[in-house]
């Protein structure tokens, strides 16, 4: 339980500092704990050995799981003996973001859901993330807030012993207010809303051992963090560096909307034995798109971000979204962000693992990277994340 969720606090969080409305990134563990974040983790615990059955709340600043509930909250809702619930108060990034919050959280949900599958594989768990449930009937059972929304169930299956059914019991209390004050953003309640609206059956319900395969896991999990910026001489990606990530990008998804919907579009700069140019990933392939150097064009279109030109190479996941809103209604548009966001965690952690680093990029213009790409400016293809890996600049955040 502490290595899947000290793992967990390790997925990159775009944190606001304790003093409400402070912008950070947050750098230690302590800070990353202090942070406020978005994101919100309950654990449903039944038949694990030291867990007395209930439900919790993780709470980062304590590293501590404080008991809302003994019992069976879960008990008919679903058969694993550990489930994670990751949540989202959608306010605590949008001051910061405002409307695109909403993709933001969605990312940061999936870099989430990625490194808790690849903490409960370290240790042989098999796991599948759930992104298809009754909203409301889940956030009354757990007695949310409500401004916090239920996002993502993480089904895990450690090893665990028979259990008696027993009602659940609740530990009396209010959740803290945080401020006074209520700032709307409608958008984000519009959006929200319609992903609410889904008809659609799981496609995929086999849970399975995410292992991470390049090395300690947990290791990587602590090191990883966004750099700054990158070196713009700094080193080539080395082979076998590039193609182990390419691999990482095409493999599968234990998820319940099942296929992938999210396709790499890759500026290379500097990577050995490839050239310059803009490729599409065709499984872990690459088809050339664009010749010649772009990293002007990858850092204007990253808005202006110099990173995305300085690094090795920079990534922009493109999403089937009428595909995958065609199968899964608007709540497609939650389930490619959540994907555009766990091929990210893999990238963070195979930057770490080959000695370079990757930064998430969620700042970009959206209808100038589709004319780019040549994709249609409103198609069924639509942007949504880039992300960058390259020789990081040093992070005096990071001395001593
Ligand atoms: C979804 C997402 C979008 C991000 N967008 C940007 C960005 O546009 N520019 C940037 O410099 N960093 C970006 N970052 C990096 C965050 O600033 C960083 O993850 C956060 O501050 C926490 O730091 P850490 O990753 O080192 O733990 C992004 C990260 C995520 C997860």
């Amino acid at each position: 339980m502490r290595q899947l969720l000290i793992s967990n606090i390790c997925s990159p969080m775009l944190g606001t500092g304790t003093g409400g409305g402070v912008p950070m990134r947050p750098r230690t563990l302590a800070e990353r704990q202090a942070a406020l974040d978005a994101l919100r983790r309950e654990l449903a615990a039944r038949g694990l050995a030291g867990w007395e059955d209930g439900l919790y709340h993780y709470r980062p600043s304590s590293h501590m799981a404080e008991r809302r509930a003994r019992g069976g909250v879960l008990d008919d809702f679903t058969a694993a003996p550990l489930c994670v619930v990751l949540s989202s108060i959608f306010w605590r990034e949008a001051w910061k973001y405002r409307a695109r919050a909403y993709r933001y959280v969605n990312h940061d949900l999936g870099h989430a859901m990625m490194a808790v599958q690849y903490a409960a594989g370290a240790m042989g768990w098999p796991s599948l993330v759930r992104g298809i449930f009754p909203d409301a009937a889940w956030h009354s059972r757990l007695h949310l807030a409500a401004d916090e929304q239920v996002m993502l169930l993480i089904e895990l299956w450690p090893p665990a012993g028979p259990r008696a059914p027993q009602p659940p019991e609740w530990t009396p209390g209010e959740p803290n207010r945080l401020s006074a004050e209520v700032v709307e953003y409608p958008l984000i309640e519009q959006i929200h809303q319609a992903t609410l609206a889904s008809e659609a059956s799981p496609a995929f319900s086999q849970a399975r051992v995410e292992r991470w395969p390049h090395g300690d896991y947990a290791r990587l999990a602590r090191q990883r963090r966004s750099a700054l910026d990158f070196l713009p001489e700094g080193r080539v990606l080395p082979q076998p560096a590039f193609p182990a990530m390419l691999e990482l990008l095409a493999a599968p998804l234990p998820t319940d909307w099942g296929e992938r919907y999210v396709a790499p579009w890759i500026f290379v700069h500097r990577v050995e034995g490839v050239e310059p140019g803009l490729y599409r990933a065709e499984g872990t392939g690459l088809a050339l798109v664009r010749r010649g150097d772009q990293r002007g064009a990858a850092a204007a279109l990253s808005l202006g971000q110099e990173l995305a030109g300085n690094s090795c190479f920079t990534v922009s996941f493109v999403a089937d979204v009428g595909r995958a809103c065609a199968r899964f209604g608007p709540r497609g548009y939650r389930f490619v962000h959540h994907e555009a966001g766990a091929l990210g965690q893999r990238l963070y952690l195979a930057a770490e693992a080959f000695g370079f680093r990757g930064t998430g990029i969620g700042a970009f213009y959206d209808d100038h990277v589709h004319q780019w790409l040549g994709l249609e400016t409103a198609g069924p293809w639509q942007v949504v994340y880039h992300f960058a890996v390259g020789d990081p600049v040093p992070d005096p955040r990071l001395a001593g």
